[in-house]
């Protein structure tokens, strides 16, 4: 009886959610009101009208959106449209309709302003507060710091984190593997990202750990901004609203007293920090503090909770599958013969099967069911059938690559766990041809951080399957649709005990 009243709970709030969503979307695009557009040459692509929508609530309150719109793809194909008063919204499916999603101009296809939430979050003077010039330049930025070359100097630190995080585990316990690896990663953020100083200070000559709790709390209040109303109404005084413009001010001032700091003593660090404080705009220009606070920000923003998602699947996948739990084991064992207890960045590119499993766990459980963007003039797309359709200027376009990851064409068996399929000789992502594997977006915006996520994820699964035994507790989690960046429902219970992995 307890079950069902809470199941009818979890259902209302399903109902709730979706409904309130369609209206978001639809509020923040009345401006481009569109019925029909003459100037498509192509016919537009099937609409699924509201009678149809209507029919399809009592799935989606049961069954979610994953099977909703995997319904709606089986019966109405790779490019539909759904109609809901005087607004489009049209979904895209698999890699041959991608390609002007990922790859067209801002005149084509725009980001448009689903992302204008961000700007209480991160600033005035960078993201979506800039024109797309600017802010384009940023993500140039963002991709020079966060590039392979230099990937190689977070190594050290990243590794130092994870040792001392993990040293504080005891012997053995019960711990949510979900939240020790949130913060593990907002440690990781916080050295890397931000700098040295943001979990050290002197004290005297002697260099101490900085309570790290500030810093959590302060980021826990930005996400804070993340929520409906917040979408919707960003500047609306809610208490949300007004929590995360306190932890804004606070933050970005504790950013300016270090970039204050290194400037006054001339001191130059290794981080991603200062490479945005070095970085200049094509006209010279150097970067502002508060565009240089406002983007850290927003690429921790970016990188934590999408990391730590993937690791705690990859965590459930891996405990849940011995087979690939036990050849991550045993290519940590082939590494450790050949390298003892060395990690660098070569050495961390030797763990190709732990890299699989990460992908992998990344592919079947996405940090998004779909990425959105706005057609900023008529275009046409070409399904793997050969149709063409004529998609109209003002559309809400929704890319859904958590179903492009589950194509069967594409991927052999899809609902299976296995991480080979990205091995020589099969290769399924690419087989499949570009964008098959969308789970970092693609073309123009493909994530910059996709790299120095594998890394920090590699670098804790390295460390947890050589100092632990671990086990999988509760029950293979479902993913939270209620959340910004999907997340495993509730707690990922892990049960560990310390063992010291040899290489015989
Ligand atoms: C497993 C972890 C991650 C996943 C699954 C992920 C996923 C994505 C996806 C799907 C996009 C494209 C969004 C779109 O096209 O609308 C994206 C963009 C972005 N990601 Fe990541 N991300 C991850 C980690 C990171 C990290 C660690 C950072 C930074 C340190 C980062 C920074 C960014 C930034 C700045 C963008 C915006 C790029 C742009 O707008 O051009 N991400 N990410």
């Amino acid at each position: 009886m307890h079950n069902s009243n809470m199941d009818l709970t979890i259902d209302a709030m399903w109902l709730f959610l979706a409904i309130f969503l369609i209206t978001a979307i639809i509020i923040k695009n009345a401006n481009a009101r569109v019925t029909s557009d003459p100037g498509c040459t192509r016919p537009p692509p099937p609409v699924v009208n509201i009678i149809a929508l209507l029919k399809l609530l009592p799935t989606l309150c049961t069954k979610g959106p994953e099977v909703t719109m995997t319904y709606l793809y089986n019966t109405f194909g790779s490019v539909f449209t759904i109609r809901f008063l005087w607004k489009r919204i049209s979904f895209l499916v698999g890699p041959e309709v991608s390609g002007l999603f990922f790859q067209g101009s801002e005149s084509e296809v725009s980001q448009g302003n689903m992302n204008e939430f961000t700007v209480p979050m991160f600033g005035q003077e960078n993201g979506y507060a800039v024109d797309y010039n600017t802010r384009s330049q940023e993500i140039r930025f963002f991709i020079d710091a966060l590039k392979p070359s230099q990937l190689r100097s977070h190594v050290d630190p990243m590794l130092r984190e994870v040792e001392d995080y993990f040293a504080k585990w005891g012997e053995e316990g019960v711990v949510d593997l979900k939240d020790e690896l949130n913060q593990i990663l907002m440690l990781i953020a916080s050295r890397c990202l931000l700098g040295n100083e943001f979990r050290e200070s002197l004290h005297g000559n002697e260099v101490r750990e900085k309570p790290f709790g500030e810093i959590y709390t302060l980021f826990s209040g930005i996400e804070e901004g993340v929520n409906l109303v917040s979408f919707m109404l960003p500047y609306f005084p809610v208490p949300a609203n007004h929590r995360r413009d306190k932890a804004r001010i606070r933050l970005t001032e504790i950013v300016y007293d270090i970039m204050r700091s290194r400037k006054t003593c001339g001191r130059v660090e290794e981080d991603v920090l200062q490479k945005l404080m070095d970085s200049r705009y094509k006209d010279g220009r150097r970067t502002t503090e508060a565009a240089v606070a406002g983007m850290i920000i927003g690429l921790i923003f970016a990188g934590k909770h999408t990391s730590s998602n993937v690791s705690t699947w990859t965590g459930a996948c891996l405990l849940t599958h011995t087979k690939f739990l036990d050849a991550v084991v045993e290519e940590q064992r082939e590494i450790i013969r050949k390298y003892k207890d060395k990690i660098d960045y070569n050495v961390l590119s030797k763990m190709e099967t732990l890299h699989s499993c990460i992908k992998e766990a990344g592919r079947m459980h996405p940090v998004t069911l779909g990425l959105i963007r706005q057609t900023e003039k008529n275009i046409n797309v070409r399904t793997k059938e050969g149709t063409e359709y004529g998609i109209p200027k003002g559309d809400t376009l929704v890319n859904l690559v958590m179903l492009t990851s589950k194509l069967s064409h594409i991927y052999k068996d899809p609902e299976v766990y296995d991480p080979y399929r990205f091995h020589p000789g099969r290769e399924e992502d690419k087989v499949g041809g570009k964008f098959s594997y969308a789970i970092f977006g693609g073309g123009i915006h493909v994530c910059p951080g996709e790299a120095y996520a594998f890394l920090q994820i590699k670098i804790i699964w390295s460390h947890l399957v050589r100092n632990f035994e671990l086990k999988l507790t509760s029950p293979f989690p479902k993913t939270d649709w209620s959340k910004f960046v999907l997340e495993p429902k509730g707690k990922v219970l892990v049960n560990y005990k310390r063992r010291r992995l040899e290489s015989n």
